[in-house]
């Protein structure tokens, strides 16, 4: 008998859950309209906290940009961005207007998660992530996705929290190596992740890979390494492979071998609840393998997939960190900036500069100007009908939730 995603269930704790996550997708891709979409279909959604202030600006009208750019109006031609700190309070008060509007909207069964991002650094590394972690606790989330770092002291900055035993904790890993690391520095909490997410090379957003070998890694190879390791220890932990698991079928193929959910992203870049604005989620549909391409173009050192006519690339606009500054490291350091002043000194006098290595992430992933994307966005123009005008029809999350749940033989139901 051929199955379908909804033959299983993924138990967390008391909860039974349709075994199918929605990856948090940074800078307000992933919305709250699509975690709650996922959460009323027995799912599990995530939100991002990447930029939360900018997002909370956005969602909730407040003035944090604003107010911290002018604050830091006189270093903007200043290459030393080290006293450009974030306002914790700020930090605070964002995070929780996101939260906590996400989870009073919340309905139906399933569960909806933060993604939180070790890479973002913030000018203060262990300071803003664990106002990060425990403010989304307190303004109650279901869950946090620690992502992008080995996060081997993020267990530790939330011990103390009240509810750092009944808020479900997974983190991302891209090799067994990085989970034992984390379980190792983790085990003096005296607590295990209640679940794994293990992402393969062909995931969208930031690779856990070298950029010169991730095309020698296999998402089914690790996933498999996981799983026996678990088992040898006997550490009951569900397991979550993600990256290119493009269909029902797909993702069949991984609960029927251990797995206890899949965590999928691409797919839902084109629904209408997805942030991206629809003129860029045309880019993706148009898309065939060739305008796809993982670069190091990210200040943060990991590759990053993207479509190539991302606007981000070659852009060479000054450093936004007065407003932004996300990326910038304990001493207030960002690769970006080092990118562009060399430009800049080469090319005296120049009124456009052009920077190729690396990137403004912040500003970009702000406007939706760094297209990143998975391996198979190239196949999302055969999920939808083409419109009249040629162009190509989104989806509802619904529409595309309910086909990895209950579509077999590799097929995707197109919309009405
Ligand atoms: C547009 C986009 C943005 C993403 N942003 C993030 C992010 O901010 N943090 C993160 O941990 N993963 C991010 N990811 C990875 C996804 O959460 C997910 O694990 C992965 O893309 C799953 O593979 P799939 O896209 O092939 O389904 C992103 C993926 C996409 C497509």
């Amino acid at each position: 008998m051929m199955k379908c995603v909804d033959d299983f269930r993924l138990r967390l704790g008391k909860r039974e859950l349709v075994p199918i996550m929605i990856g948090g997708m940074g800078v307000d891709i992933s919305t709250a309209e699509l975690a709650l979409e996922a959460a009323r279909l027995g799912g599990v959604g995530h939100i991002s906290d990447a930029m939360i202030k900018t997002v909370s600006d956005r969602r909730y009208e407040t003035k944090f940009v604003s107010v911290k750019q002018k604050r830091y109006k006189h270093n903007v031609a200043n290459v030393d961005k080290s006293e450009v700190k974030f306002d914790l309070g700020d930090v605070a008060e964002a995070t929780r207007l996101h939260v906590q509007s996400t989870m009073e909207a919340k309905r139906g069964e399933g569960l909806i998660f933060i993604n939180c991002m070790e890479k973002l650094t913030m000018n203060a590394p262990k300071e803003t992530l664990r106002v990060r972690l425990t403010t989304a606790m307190d303004a109650g989330i279901d869950g946090i996705t620690l992502a992008a770092g080995l996060h081997l002291g993020s267990f530790a900055l939330m011990e103390d929290h009240p509810r750092f035993r009944d808020v479900k904790l997974g983190i991302i890993v891209s090799s067994l190596r990085a989970l034992q690391l984390f379980l190792r520095k983790s085990a003096r909490t005296g607590r295990l992740p209640d679940y794994v997410v293990v992402e393969g090379p062909l995931a969208g957003g930031h690779l856990g890979f070298g950029l010169d070998d991730w095309m020698k890694y296999d998402l089914r190879t690790i996933t498999t390494e996981v799983l026996d390791y678990l088992r040898q220890e006997k550490l009951d932990i569900p397991v979550i492979p993600a990256g290119g698991i493009f269909t029902g079928t797909d993702a069949v193929s991984y609960l029927e071998t251990g797995s206890a959910a899949v965590q999928v992203a691409t797919r839902f870049t084109v629904s209408d609840e997805c942030g991206l604005p629809a003129k860029v989620q045309q880019e993706y549909f148009k898309a065939s393998e060739d305008d796809i391409e993982v670069n190091g173009i990210s200040p943060t050192g990991y590759p990053m997939r993207m479509l190539k006519g991302s606007p981000a690339i070659g852009a060479g606009i000054r450093p936004n960190c007065e407003a932004y500054g996300y990326l910038l490291d304990s001493n207030g350091h960002c690769a970006y900036i080092d990118a562009y002043y060399r430009e800049v000194a080469a090319h005296p006098g120049d009124k456009d500069i052009a920077v190729w290595d690396k990137t403004c992430l912040c500003t970009h992933m702000r406007n939706f100007d760094c297209w990143t994307c998975g391996h198979y966005t190239y196949r999302l123009k055969d999920t939808t009908r083409r419109l009249e005008d040629g162009s190509y029809q989104l989806l509802t999350a619904e529409h595309i939730f309910r086909d990895y749940q209950f579509s077999k033989d590799g097929k995707v139901a197109l919309p009405e």
